[in-house]
């Protein structure tokens, strides 16, 4: 009977830890610590997060504003992804040192690289400010008003709240407007690069691999922060020291067994778990297809060039990886949310939604919630796909109707601001075209130009497209724009940049590719754009209702709010899944299957010389388990942008893997989280210890860490313990 309770509890427990959450570090005491020992855990949640004493949370700082990073020695050895560390690498390397492609490593301080405009955020402490900031909004009526008062009381608080000088105010809101945190930050500025692999390693499997497990990258890279004599936060100086941290994770050279503990600590961007049937249907069957088609064009014709040209390889690689990234998130998000029936599945959340409702009495406040959604979202649709055609068409992936549309918004400050703010950005903005000419090329992107202008025209809704654009003949109006357009060079845009205020505006007006982009922005700051924010003011007002009913009706379950660049806490056990039908797929892969994915010369698969040779001896020093070097593993840590970086760390508050990506079956957990086949995906600590070490011979590296045993060190407290029973048998 007993064993039955336990094994009941067990169940219980083990379905709850794999619903997913992201959950605010200083809240885990109440939320999720008795959740997390029953995982495994054997730290306490002030361990995590703590004010008064150092915690896991002060070796865990926010890079550069998207991904993660922590400090893993006493002095200020900084660990992150390669593909996080990848401009700052990429801006160091040049033809001669080419350290994208052949690694970088500093071997002693004065090598190590300072970057410009590389900064990275630790969070001191975290309070509950909701009442501050919701203080006389409740009294207002409109939602404009409303929205005002918060600003107001945010505004407020962030000029009174005490902090020392060298730190700053953050506050941002959770759960759609019904919770606000304040986090107080410093943020060093010092940043500088220690240790890179050659892409072959750190980008193993590019963008073939990229999503996909199984998985053989070694995605990571080495920065140190420095700070000033008294351990502060700095601007770059030669007499800055390296950071003394409050607290660096020690490395385990155990690793992790299918079920262990793992937990996930980190900067998680954007999700929306709690958006209603309506919108997640939009996005499967309207907005995600339109952007995949966008993408899938622009790829076509950037990659063929690449595979032309080395010279277009280097100039787009950075871009197309960018581009590359999210066109294959959102083709696997779109078939992963089709084959969980995401949709019906929230339909029917719904229906139970709406009883509670009724149960609860409490019709008049959310009863027409689900109604309203409806009608929103029905009269929203047009306007949303026809600006996710403008931001990815104009916007994003046409570079030349991008650069028109900064010369678009610089008439538009002389028309609102005047000419000396007119002129002040002009000039700003020739200066800074050099970087954008180095990478552009007018070949490819009159070819991208031809496919996305069709699209834009032909598939955007035709209710808003301009009237003299009608009916357009594509090869023609391409002709004319890339034949005639000053902006084709970096020559002819600083011509047109010239001379008085009128002259400048006139030159632009002139200009073939200067009047396609205005007809088009016009259009849509006239007649999309108002409207969109007006109606998605109201879904947002919605959303916030929404979710405050959910919290409400649900107070037995727990509710974790939406991802939101704040600090967060994922935990889970490494795992694996069954993808299909009588596949299975295992938790951790092994530098065996790097060789076996080898193909020689290849520009995703080529495996370096060292690599193989080390591979051949078995030459894995203290870093191999049973002969074999691990490289990635999974876990059912709930992740999504801005985890990557993130340390993965053990039972005991020892790190054990770096994240850097998700599995394709489960890319859609950032709207629907499924247990079944969610995976997060890490790097095995001893993987990069292995490649500092034995690849790179940068030992000292690895020497400034502290290397830990947590297993071993357990097997002998066991058999300490199962010996002393004996004895008392
Ligand atoms: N998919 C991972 C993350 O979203 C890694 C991206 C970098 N790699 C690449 N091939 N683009 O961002
Ligand atoms: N690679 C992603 C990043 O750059 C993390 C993986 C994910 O989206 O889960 O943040």
């Amino acid at each position: 009977m007993k064993f039955l309770k336990v094994l009941l509890l067990f169940f219980v427990v083990q379905t709850q830890a794999q619903q997913g959450g992201m959950w605010i570090p200083s809240l885990l005491e109440g939320m999720n610590e008795t959740e997390m020992k029953n995982l495994g855990m054997k730290m306490s949640a002030s361990d995590i997060y703590d004010v008064n004493k150092s915690s896991l949370k002060d070796a865990v700082p926010h890079f550069n504003g998207g991904c993660t990073s922590e400090v893993i020695s006493p002095k200020g050895l900084l660990l992150t992804n390669h593909h996080c560390g990848y401009s700052q690498i990429q801006a160091h390397s040049s033809v001669e040192n080419d350290y994208l492609t052949n690694g970088f490593w500093a071997m002693k301080m004065e090598d190590e690289l300072p970057n410009k405009d590389l900064d990275v955020t630790f969070i001191v402490k975290i309070e509950d400010v909701t009442k501050q900031i919701l203080n006389g909004v409740e009294a207002l009526t409109s939602e404009v008003e409303k929205q005002k008062k918060i600003q107001q009381n945010i505004a407020d608080l962030n000029k009174s709240f005490p902090k020392e000088s060298f730190q700053e105010i953050k506050i941002r809101t959770f759960f759609e407007g019904n919770q606000y945190m304040l986090f107080v930050t410093e943020t060093f500025l010092d940043v500088r690069l220690v240790g890179a692999p050659p892409s072959s390693i750190g980008k193993f499997g590019s963008d073939t691999d990229n999503w996909v497990w199984p998985r053989h990258t070694g995605d990571f890279s080495l920065f140190r922060i420095y700070a000033d004599k008294n351990n502060r936060p700095a601007a770059y100086s030669k007499d800055n020291v390296p950071y003394t941290p409050k607290h660096f994770l020690p490395v385990s050279l155990d690793g992790v067994a299918e079920d262990d503990f793992t937990l996930v600590f980190g900067y998680p961007g954007r999700t929306t778990e709690y958006l209603p049937a309506v919108a997640v249907e939009q996005i499967v069957n309207e907005t995600n297809p339109a952007k995949i088609e966008i993408r899938d064009r622009a790829l076509k014709v950037t990659d063929g060039f690449m595979r032309k040209d080395q010279a277009i390889k280097i100039q787009y690689a950075s871009k197309y990886a960018g581009i590359a990234n999210y066109y294959k998130k959102w083709i696997g998000e779109t078939q992963g949310l089709k084959k969980s029936n995401a949709v019906q599945v929230k339909k029917d959340q719904e229906k139970a939604f709406q009883q509670k409702v009724v149960k609860a009495g409490k019709q008049a406040e959310y009863g027409n919630l689900l109604a309203d959604f409806d009608k929103n979202y029905a009269e929203i649709l047009p306007y949303t796909l026809s600006r996710d055609y403008f931001m990815e068409v104009v916007l994003r992936n046409t570079e030349l109707l991008g650069l028109g549309f900064k010369l678009y918004q610089l008439e538009q400050v002389q028309s609102t601001r005047g000419d000396q703010a007119f002129t002040d950005r002009k000039n700003n903005l020739r200066d800074g075209l050099g970087d954008f000419y180095k990478n552009f090329n007018v070949q490819v992107d009159e070819k991208v130009f031809e496919q996305l202008i069709d699209l834009y025209l032909n598939k955007s809704p035709q209710q808003f497209i301009p009237s003299n654009l009608k009916n357009t003949n594509i090869a023609q109006l391409t002709a004319s724009v890339y034949g005639t357009s000053k902006m084709t060079t970096y020559e002819g845009v600083k011509e047109l940049l010239t001379g008085d205020t009128q002259t400048v505006l006139k030159n632009l007006n002139n200009d073939k590719g200067y009047q396609l982009v205005k007809t088009l922005a016009d259009a849509f700051l006239k007649d999309v754009n108002p409207k969109f924010e007006s109606i998605n003011t109201e879904l947002s007002a919605l959303q916030r209702t929404y979710m405050k009913a959910q919290l409400e009706l649900n107070k037995d379950s727990r509710i974790f709010p939406d991802a939101n660049s704040t600090l967060r806490v994922t935990y889970g056990v490494v795992k694996g899944y069954e993808p299909r039908d009588a596949v299975v797929y295992t938790p951790v892969t092994y530098l065996d299957g790097v060789m076996e994915k080898y193909i020689p010369g290849d520009y995703e698969f080529d495996v370096s010389e060292k690599l193989i040779d080390l591979y051949n001896k078995k030459d894995y020093g203290p870093y191999a388990e049973n002969g074999k070097i691990p490289v990635n593993f999974i876990g059912t840590n709930h992740t999504t942008g801005g985890n990557s970086g993130s340390p993965a760390i053990d039972a005991h508050g020892n790190l054990v893997g770096l994240n850097f990506d998700r599995v394709w079956e489960g890319t859609m957990s950032d709207i629907y989280y499924d247990p079944a086949i969610c995976r997060n995906i890490m790097v095995d600590m001893r993987y990069v210890l292995f490649i500092i070490d034995k690849y790179a011979g940068a030992k000292h590296l690895v020497d400034e860490m502290k290397l830990v045993h947590p297993k071993k060190n357990k097997q002998s407290s066991k058999k300490q313990k199962v010996k002393k029973n004996k004895n008392k048998n």
